[in-house]
């Protein structure tokens, strides 16, 4: 990534600006967070996977390398996404801070993410795995429907829309994924266990890790997620920095008790 073009767009927002990363398997509602997340902390959703199936649609270049591989649940390799998500992160709107969705997903992509944002000092603020078993994931891709126009995300069972086979924001007809069939999913959690639950473990080691219980209803997960993100900006506010070395300063010279 190039460091410098995003020094330039974040600088401003450094104090105010949440960063956050949602991890985990396919389905596990990464999506389904993020949506509402985009809304209440005006933040930039980025999801590699809604990017790259804007440039299949297209059929850019970058659309063409990708599309056997998405179909085929496959990770698409490292240097186009590592391309792709410089160009994003230079956009004006990661300014007020971002939520990426499916990035990073491989050791290298969650390396170079650490290594541009230490660069930039601008680090982030929590790693939020969404926790789910394999059948369960099976179940829910299933009979996931997503709307083509708006990306909002159904479940025909849990999460349906009002009106049978249409959005209820926008009136578009929904869609089956081409990637959520039985056969696919497997392999997407194979890739997953294989690839990227390593950057899980980075991330852990990193002390950012927050893990979630994703079985659970939508608005409880929802609940759990926005505690673990008040708690980050608490710990990253300047308040908080300046509270904690006047404390510290003050037990130093034996005027705080322990
Ligand atoms: P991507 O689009 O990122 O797919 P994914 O990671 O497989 O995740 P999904 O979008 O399938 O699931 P989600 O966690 O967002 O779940 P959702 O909220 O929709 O990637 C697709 C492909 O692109 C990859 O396979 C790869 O080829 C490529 N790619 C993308 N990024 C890449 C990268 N960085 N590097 C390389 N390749 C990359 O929810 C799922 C369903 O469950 C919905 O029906 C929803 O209504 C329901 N639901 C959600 N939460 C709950 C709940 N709590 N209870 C009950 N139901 C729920």
């Amino acid at each position: 990534m190039n460091a410098i073009d995003l020094r330039k767009v974040t600088g401003t927002a450094r104090l105010q600006a949440l960063r956050i990363v949602l991890i985990g398997p396919p389905g596990a509602g990464k999506g389904t967070q993020a949506s509402v997340l985009r809304e209440r902390y005006g933040l930039a959703h980025i999801s590699t996977g809604d990017m790259l199936r804007e440039e299949v649609r297209r059929e850019t270049a970058l659309g063409l390398q990708a599309r056997s591989l998405m179909a085929a649940g496959q990770l698409v390799p490292d240097t186009l996404i590592l391309d792709m998500m410089s160009q994003r992160l230079q956009q004006p709107d990661v300014a007020r801070g971002f939520l990426l969705d499916g990035f990073p997903r491989s050791r290298a992509q969650g390396q170079a993410l650490v290594a541009t944002l230490g660069q930039l000092k601008q680090p982030l603020h929590a790693v939020i795995q969404l926790d789910l078993e394999d059948e369960e994931i099976v179940r829910r891709l299933s009979l996931r429907r997503s709307c083509p126009s708006c990306g909002r995300v159904y479940h025909l069972q849990t999460n349906p829309p009002t009106l049978h086979g249409l959005c209820d924001s926008d009136g578009a007809a929904l869609q089956h994924r081409e990637d959520d069939n039985e056969q696919t999913i497997r392999t997407r959690l194979s890739v997953f266990h294989q690839q990227t639950r390593p950057v899980i473990e980075f991330f852990r080691s990193l002390g950012l890790l927050r893990t979630l219980d994703a079985s659970l209803p939508i608005e409880h997960v929802q609940h759990l997620v926005e505690r673990h993100l008040r708690a980050a900006m608490v710990r990253n506010s300047p308040l908080s920095t300046s509270r904690r070395f006047a404390v510290t300063r003050y037990r130093s010279l034996g005027k705080v008790s322990r």
